[in-house]
């Protein structure tokens, strides 16, 4: 039993067949969970982290109960769901439906489509919530408090408050959160049971007021009314990043990086590879950049790291293939213009130590969005870069709305915006430009995430209403 109970689809850690056959727990890559286990971790009281089994190994772990981490006193509980459930819940539901829709994805003349096939798979969606309900319930202490992440998780406030009123429950949204007009796409039913699902938690968080308004506009026009919101904008692990930065692993990858940058400027951006990440538009005003200032041909280089995302969907398959043609179609064009070098390197592999390389050493760091929750690039590559570097951002990321002061705004669906910006990031003058990367890394630094766990924390205390 925990008196501190987490629960997200992915947890922070993957289990692995070790070369003695035993079981090897490994923390999983980047992104919050690492960074929120580590504070959990060093943190006064038992913890335990309940996530969705993503693996044979991890199914058979699932049925053993509590994983010990061997970090500290957070453990791990994994819920077993049986395979086609749940890619029916993670692929067509939480990925191809409620991501779309809160990052105004959808291509209206073609998605969302309400067939039979995806009731069902709402179904296993309600089933795939009910069972974290279930793991949760059992393992939380009386009076617990409960931190609930993301759109894969919604259903799991009404549930749960129905079976332990006693637990003291908070959602956060890691993404951004649909307006009305948005959520209407999605049918009735299915609008009302999300809503009233989230209703349920004790509070629902954000990480910008932005998305936290949009939520209790879409609460009030969806269920006349809206439970305790508030936000609270995730800031960049900077000890974690301290330490990668200081591995052998990293010092590879810039040696390397040296290698193949040599003394050109160099623009980076780092992402998933993901539609809402907005990659081909930023090979799109990179191009419009050469085509505009003929003298930064061959003396300026764009390196896009990705790492492959959801390949279970179609459209990520197809948005991966339409993003590595694209590069090679713009390489073709602009190489014989460039001293016969190839100006755009995109690199899709899952290398954290590599992108970490990356962020010390770039001039320009491009994060165009069409909209996020936060985007934590926004703030790691500020907080590691020691180039004076800048940040252009896009208006979409939830991140502008604490550095935008710094940073030099875009409009995501803008490209000639885009390739005015990096233009303005490569003419800066130099006092400028080291006012406005100091300012970048001191407000990418606020709010690491063992102060923003506590303000969730400090949310799940209050008195309930
Ligand atoms: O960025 C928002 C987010 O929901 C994160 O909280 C989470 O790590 C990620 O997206 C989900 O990605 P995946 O589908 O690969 O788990």
């Amino acid at each position: 039993m925990s008196g501190l109970v987490v629960a997200s689809n992915r947890g922070p850690y993957t289990l692995a067949e070790g070369a003695d056959g035993q079981v090897v727990v490994r923390p999983a890559g980047g992104g919050l969970a690492p960074s929120l286990a580590s504070a959990l971790s060093a943190g006064e009281k038992e913890a335990l982290w309940v996530a969705s089994a993503m693996s044979p190994i991890e199914r058979r772990a699932a049925g053993e109960g509590r994983v010990e981490t061997g970090e500290g006193k957070l453990g791990l509980h994994l819920v077993s769901i049986e395979e086609e459930a749940y890619r029916a819940s993670y692929d067509v539901v939480a990925n191809a439906t409620l991501w779309f829709c809160f990052h105004g994805l959808f291509d209206a003349a073609r998605r969302p489509l309400f067939d039979r096939r995806w009731w069902e798979a709402w179904e296993h969606f309600r089933r795939y919530n009910a069972a974290f309900t279930d793991e949760i319930a059992e393992a939380a202490d009386d009076g617990a408090v409960v931190l609930v992440n993301d759109y894969h998780l919604p259903l799991v406030g009404r549930m749960l408050a129905e079976k332990r009123p006693d637990l003291r429950t908070v959602h956060f949204t890691h993404t951004p959160f649909a307006e009305p007009v948005e959520l209407s796409v999605l049918p009735g039913a299915v609008r009302r049971e999300l809503i009233e699902g989230m209703a349920g938690f004790g509070a629902c968080g954000f990480h910008t007021r932005r998305w936290e308004e949009a939520f209790s506009r879409s609460s009030v026009a969806t269920a006349g009314r809206v439970g305790p919101t508030f936000s609270c904008g995730l800031g960049a692990d900077t000890e974690r990043l301290a330490e990668v930065a200081s591995s052998p692993e990293c010092a590879r990858a810039a040696a390397a990086l040296d290698e193949l940058v040599g003394d050109r400027t160099l623009i980076m951006r780092s992402d998933r590879v993901e539609l809402s990440k907005n990659l081909l538009r930023g090979f799109h005003a990179f191009s419009a950049l050469l085509e505009e200032r003929p003298e930064l041909r061959g003396r300026v280089c764009f390196l896009a790291r990705a790492y492959a995302s959801r390949e279970g969907l179609a459209e990520y398959l197809a948005y991966r293939a339409e993003a590595e043609h694209l590069v090679a179609v713009l390489n073709e064009r602009w190489a014989p213009l460039c001293g016969g070098e190839e100006p755009i390197i995109f690199q899709v592999d899952d290398d954290f130590p590599a992108t970490v390389a990356a962020f010390r050493r770039y001039d320009v760091l491009l994060v165009n969005p069409v909209r996020d929750g936060m985007n934590l690039v926004a703030k790691e590559g500020p907080a590691l870069n020691e180039r004076h570097g800048l940040l252009v951002l896009s208006e979409g990321a939830g991140a502008h709305e604490e550095m935008a002061g710094a940073a030099i705004s875009i409009q995501p669906f803008d490209v000639a915006e885009t390739a005015a910006g990096l233009a303005a990031a490569l003419d800066m003058e130099e006092g400028e430009r080291r006012e406005r990367s100091a300012g970048l890394a001191e407000l990418a630094a606020a709010c690491p995430p063992a102060e923003w766990l506590e303000s969730l924390l400090a949310q799940a205390r209050r008195p309930k209403g």
